[in-house]
């Protein structure tokens, strides 16, 4: 009976015009009447990444709960962490409407929000009200009309430190003008030197140092990818998160929607991102954390991530067309996957496809 209501709900939702859905989706979340399956604990799920004991290893991208209303709420969905924003100091408005559209025979979407958020102060407020003890990134960005972006995110690193389980920072998002320019070498380093000393400087909850990832873009040639390489592990950078949308719209059916400028996620991106964090896999060695995103949507996409050298999986497109309880029927699906191989930690399976995944185009 659940899931049918769960199926009549998310079809209703698929009538409305996406935004409208994602606000309905919020609202019932704030109920609490949103029917998740959380799976049981796993020890052979669990592990500890940049200091945090994650429960297990699928999370909420960002871009879904970007003003902090329910980080809670999507946690008993069955998320292992869940992360909030992009959020820039000040509030701003975002791009015109429509700017979400789904392309439903991609399993696809396409949005060009453009970092629509409530700002800072709202938010820290209702993270400050959380107290189940969960972990919540803050992904934090900057104004579009901002005077000097490496301060917005120095801002969001003082401001939110005594909340965030870990930070993001958020320089891949190709609906702000210019900001995917913070990847190229010399504006990555600067703001890495920036954003990590004011972390160095601010001590999280329970006297300790917030672990900072840096989200990038799937659509980097190798030198692009080189020079991440070089500044990620030429700085105290605790992990990457591989990644945001694409600028590319090869291989779609929905050639109406297809058209609309923006970036695109879910199934389309699912190769195209898996390849680029096993190419940064490589680079980067075994140590250091990658968080792999990008069109994971069943069992088998988040092992393949898991394989191409992800420690821990993140989704959100997936949810829009799979329904809430994909994270417990994924993390259910691991804990079997476990038993079929006598695996005694996820783990194992790490790194376990990287040169194949790293040798496609
Ligand atoms: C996003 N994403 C995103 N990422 C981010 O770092 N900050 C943000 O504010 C947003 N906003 C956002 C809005 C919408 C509507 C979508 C669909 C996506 C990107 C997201 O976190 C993720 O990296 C990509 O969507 C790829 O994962 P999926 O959706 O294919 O699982």
């Amino acid at each position: 009976m659940r899931i049918r209501i769960d199926e009549i709900a998310r079809k209703a939702l698929f009538l409305t015009d996406p935004e409208q859905a994602h606000g309905l989706s919020i609202k019932a979340l704030k109920t609490g009447l949103v029917p998740g399956a959380p799976a049981p604990a796993d020890p052979r799920l669990r592990q500890t990444i940049a200091g945090l004991a994650f429960p297990n290893p699928i999370g909420l991208a960002a871009g879904y709960d970007k003003n902090a209303e329910v980080p809670e709420a999507l946690l008993k969905l069955g998320f292992g962490f869940t992360e909030v924003g992009t959020l820039t100091p000040k509030p701003q408005a975002g791009n015109p409407k429509p700017r979400i559209f789904r392309l439903v025979a991609d399993e696809a979407v396409i949005n060009r929000l453009g970092f629509n958020n409530e700002g800072h102060a709202p938010a820290l407020e209702r993270l400050k009200a959380c107290t189940r003890g969960g972990l919540i990134g803050v992904n934090i960005g900057a104004n579009k009309d901002s005077a000097d972006r490496i301060d917005d995110y120095v801002q969001g690193i003082r401001t939110f430190a005594g909340v965030a389980s870990y930070f993001t920072v958020n320089i891949s998002s190709p609906n702000t003008p210019g900001l995917r320019d913070l990847q190229a070498r010399e504006s990555l380093g600067a703001l890495l030197s920036a954003v990590l000393a004011a972390r160095d400087g601010e001590v999280g909850a329970g006297a300790r140092k917030v672990p900072v990832f840096l989200k990038i873009a799937p659509d980097l040639s190798e030198e692009g990818m080189d020079d991440i390489a070089a500044e990620a592990l030429a700085h105290p950078l605790d992990g990457l998160i591989v990644s945001n949308t694409t600028l590319s719209r090869d291989g779609l059916r929905d050639v109406r929607q297809a058209g609309e400028a923006g970036g695109l996620s879910g199934k389309p991106l699912f190769a195209a991102s898996t390849i680029v964090l096993a190419k940064m896999r490589r680079r980067l060695g075994p140590g250091l954390p990658i968080i792999g995103v990008g069109g994971v949507h069943n069992l088998e996409t988040a092992v393949a991530k898991i394989e191409a050298g992800a420690d821990l999986v993140q989704l959100y497109s997936g949810m829009v067309y799979q329904g809430p309880s994909l994270p417990g029927r994924i993390v259910r699906g691991l804990s079997k996957l476990c038993d079929a191989r006598g695996l005694t930690s996820i783990r194992e399976l790490r790194n376990s496809q990287t040169d194949h995944w790293a040798a496609k185009a």
